[in-house]
Formats: structure tokens, C-alpha cells, sequence
């Protein structure tokens, strides 16, 4: 029997990639360099099953591929909007994702944004660094305390929840919420949550207001200049969701103007660059885009994607399918 021809289109951690290699024909690309939009069309033809990542440019075109060999696509992530899971639809080939096992992950870092914005522990480790510290002072890099805030949680999914029960839990936060549909009563109730029904109302009340939605066309820019405006002079921004929902350039002025206190980002709209207005901002925390990076999680993503794989071909429902 022939073994399903698999591409992986960046190495997987050693776990996950071993699973995989042990029981597909796989090929990894290695080379350190993703794959071009060109390359990823041609796998369409060659592989019976692409494992996309972040970033892999998965446009109608590539599910336009015709008599394509591929029809299953693995994708190592939560976010897919780089996929289009409409044309896939289309076109009849499965789509899957790896929910749920990057929550924690994902949130700690919600919360270590928050922490470091607020008590400006990058700022005062780069002065630390650079021999400017000149010992305790009485008012020297005061920040905000967190307890007894409101986190504003744009979103309110699965991250967003955790995040939500963390921040309540270790640091004392009053939870408030805007999303299309309002939570039920029994979830708004374990978290001690409040539904804000419009996003201006949320940002207008929030001390910490905190991205959780999907990036893709519809969230595009939905953090811009005029939101920002209607946000407190004391309020931090934190995106660990998609650089996309920010609009940067207007970010980098709220942040120059004073119009919001500090954001602390994880995800940038056009990486690995970064808006070259955010870098030299002492009150802006840029963390190159760790949110699920821990062994156990990066593993765990790996593993969930090939179960996903397993069932495809053996047949049976995909557990996370998405398209
Ligand atoms: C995801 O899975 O969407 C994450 O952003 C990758 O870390």
C-alpha cells in the first residue's frame, strides 16, 4: 500500500514531526525559508495533503489547482485566515485546524502583556540594561495596578474566556465582554463576566481592552483612530489575536499623543516586520509573536493536526474541520 505523499511546510516540533514521518511519505520543508505562493500552488499537485502554517498564502488560486491531487490541508495553527476556506469548500477539499490545545498558552501571554505594559517592565529593563538606572526612587517607572481594572475582552471565545478567568483569578480584574452574539447566561456567570453590546461601549469603559478575534477581511482596522479615541488616556491595548485588527499607524500615534497609556502587542499586520513607528515607543511592549510558543503546546498543535490528518484518511469526520 502507498503511503500518502504529505507536505509539512515548516518543521514541526520533534514529537509531532515523528509521528507524522512515521506513518505518511512526508516531506518537510527545512530550508528555513516559507514556501513561495508558486511552490504551495505546485503541492496541489504533488501532495495528497498540505500541512500549512502561519503565513502559507492559501488563496483561491492554490484551490483553484485543477484536478488538484491534494484534498486534505492540516493546518498547524488556530487562526487559518490565511486560508481560503471558502474556494477549499469549492473546490472539495478539507480544511482542519488545531483549536483549543494553544488557549493557555495564548492567554498567559494576554496576561504577561498586560503585566508588562502596565508595570513598564520592558522600559525599565531596556534602561536597566543600557547602566541608566539610577537605584529606587519614590516615584520612579510608576505604573498602573491591575486589581479592581475592568479587562475589556473584544471577543469571547475560547482564549478570550481563559484569559478572562486568569486575569479575574491572579490578578483581581472585573471582566467585560463585546462580541456579536452575547455569551449564555451560565458562561457570563462562571466568569463573573459583563456583556458590553456595542465595541465603542466597551472600549470606552475598559482600563485594559484586550483583541481575541479572528484576523481575516471583516476585523481588518477595527482598532483605528477613532476607536482609540473613545478609549481612557489611562487604557492599555493588548493584541495576542492578529496584527491586522490594528490599525498601526494610528496605534503609533495614540501611543506618541498619549491618546491610551501603553499597548503591549504580540502580533503585527505585516510580520515578521513590525511598524517601524511602534519601535522606538517606550510605552509599547512588542513580543515577536509567541503566543503558543511552549514545547508542550507547539507539540500539542502538531499532534492535534495529525489526528486531524489520521481521520481524514482513515475516512472518518475530521475532527476540526473548518472547511
Ligand atoms: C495560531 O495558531 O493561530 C497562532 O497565532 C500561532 O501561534
Amino acid at each position: 500500500m502507498t503511503l500518502p505523499k504529505i507536505l509539512i511546510t515548516r518543521p514541526w516540533p520533534k514529537g509531532a514531526q515523528a509521528y507524522m514521518q512515521a506513518k505518511y511519505d512526508v516531506t518537510v520543508n527545512d530550508s528555513g525559508v516559507p514556501l513561495t505562493h508558486d511552490q504551495l500552488i505546485q503541492a496541489m499537485s504533488d501532495y495528497d495533503c498540505v500541512c500549512s502554517s502561519l503565513g502559507d498564502q492559501m488563496d483561491a488560486a492554490v484551490f483553484a489547482v485543477p484536478n488538484a491531487r491534494a484534498r486534505m490541508i492540516g493546518h498547524y495553527g488556530a487562526g487559518y485566515e490565511n486560508i481560503d476556506v471558502a474556494a477549499a469548500k469549492a473546490a472539495g477539499i478539507t480544511v482542519s485546524n488545531t483549536p483549543d490545545v494553544l488557549t493557555d498558552a495564548t492567554a498567559d501571554i494576554a496576561l504577561m502583556l498586560m503585566l508588562m505594559t502596565s508595570r513598564r517592565a520592558s522600559e525599565g529593563e531596556r534602561q536597566l540594561r543600557a547602566g541608566q538606572w539610577k537605584g529606587w526612587g519614590t516615584t520612579a517607572l510608576m505604573g498602573q495596578s491591575l486589581e479592581g481594572k475592568t479587562l475589556g475582552l473584544v471577543g469571547f471565545g475560547r482564549i478570550a474566556q481563559a484569559t478572562a478567568e486568569k486575569a479575574a483569578r491572579a490578578l483581581g480584574m472585573k471582566i467585560a465582554y463585546y462580541s456579536r452574539r452575547q455569551a449564555s447566561a451560565d458562561v457570563e456567570a462562571a466568569l463573573d463576566a459583563h456583556y458590553v453590546p456595542s465595541l465603542d461601549g466597551l472600549a470606552a469603559v475598559a482600563d485594559v481592552l484586550s483583541l481575541h478575534t479572528p484576523g481575516g477581511a471583516e476585523t481588518r482596522h477595527m482598532v483605528d483612530a477613532r476607536l482609540l479615541g473613545l478609549m481612557k488616556p489611562t487604557a492599555i491595548l493588548i493584541n495576542t489575536a492578529r496584527g491586522s485588527v490594528v490599525k498601526e499607524d494610528d496605534l503609533a500615534e495614540a501611543l506618541k499623543a498619549g491618546t491610551i497609556w501603553a499597548a503591549g502587542l504580540d502580533v503585527y499586520e505585516h510580520e515578521p516586520d513590525v511598524h517601524p513607528a511602534l519601535l522606538p515607543l517606550t510605552n509599547a511592549v512588542l513580543l515577536p509573536h509567541l503566543g503558543s510558543a511552549t514545547v508542550e503546546t507547539r507539540e500539542a498543535m502538531g499532534m492535534r493536526a495529525a489526528t486531524n490528518v489520521d481521520l481524514f484518511f482513515a475516512g472518518e469526520p475530521v475532527r476540526d474541520r473548518v472547511a
